[in-house]
């Protein structure tokens, strides 16, 4: 039997207290969502395998709602921003949500149609994610991209997608400012 409890979250550095998992992601296990190879080597060997981002979960597999932090480093690869892979969820009707705490990003979302939606990532927006979007979420700023995701436990993540053709959008950063653009594989995948 679950019961009730306050769980603290930390907005600044994105721990959970009382946590129950978490996983971290480095650069190096990203191979392949960045588009210039060679920039991805060196910042893999520079960095020493930098962290990329981190998800800390407060999960029951008893509830059907659960949520959690993902701290994400800042960074660039080739002059795209560190990212998250991105996902479609297993289960096409849970949505999601994600509650920024600090930092500033962009959550970029596609629908299964091609539609291509951002929603900027700063403390006070809570950004609505509808079932059946994927979604990658960018860190555009120079600190932690730190947010709470609430979100149905058993909603799944399904990367294929996503890993194989890419998103319709990059985000890149052109004169101190990102820049959504079309993504060259995507059209070359597609074409
Ligand atoms: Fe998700």
């Amino acid at each position: 039997m679950l019961f009730p409890e306050g769980v603290a979250i930390d907005g600044k550095t994105g721990a959970v207290t009382p946590e129950t998992g978490r996983y971290v992601k480095r650069l190096s296990e990203l191979k392949g969502i960045y588009q210039d190879q060679a920039a991805f080597q060196r910042a893999v060997s520079d960095g020493n395998d930098p962290v990329a981002y981190e998800v800390i979960d407060y999960r029951n597999k008893e509830s059907d709602l659960s949520f959690g932090t993902t701290i994400m480093a800042p960074g660039q690869v080739g002059g795209e921003y560190f990212m998250t892979r991105g996902h479609y969820h297993e289960r096409p009707e849970c949505g999601e949500a994600y509650y920024t705490q600090s930092g500033e990003g962009l959550l970029l979302l596609e629908s299964r149609d091609g539609e291509v939606r951002t929603v900027e990532m700063k403390p006070g927006i809570c950004a609505f994610i509808p079932p059946d979007w994927a979604h990658r979420s960018i860190n555009t700023g120079k600190e932690k991209l730190v947010f709470v995701w609430f979100c149905a436990t058993d909603a799944g993540h399904d990367y294929g997608e996503i890993l194989t053709k890419g998103m319709r959008k990059i985000v890149v950063e052109r004169d101190g400012r990102y820049a959504v653009i079309d993504n060259p594989a995507y059209t070359k995948a597609s074409a």
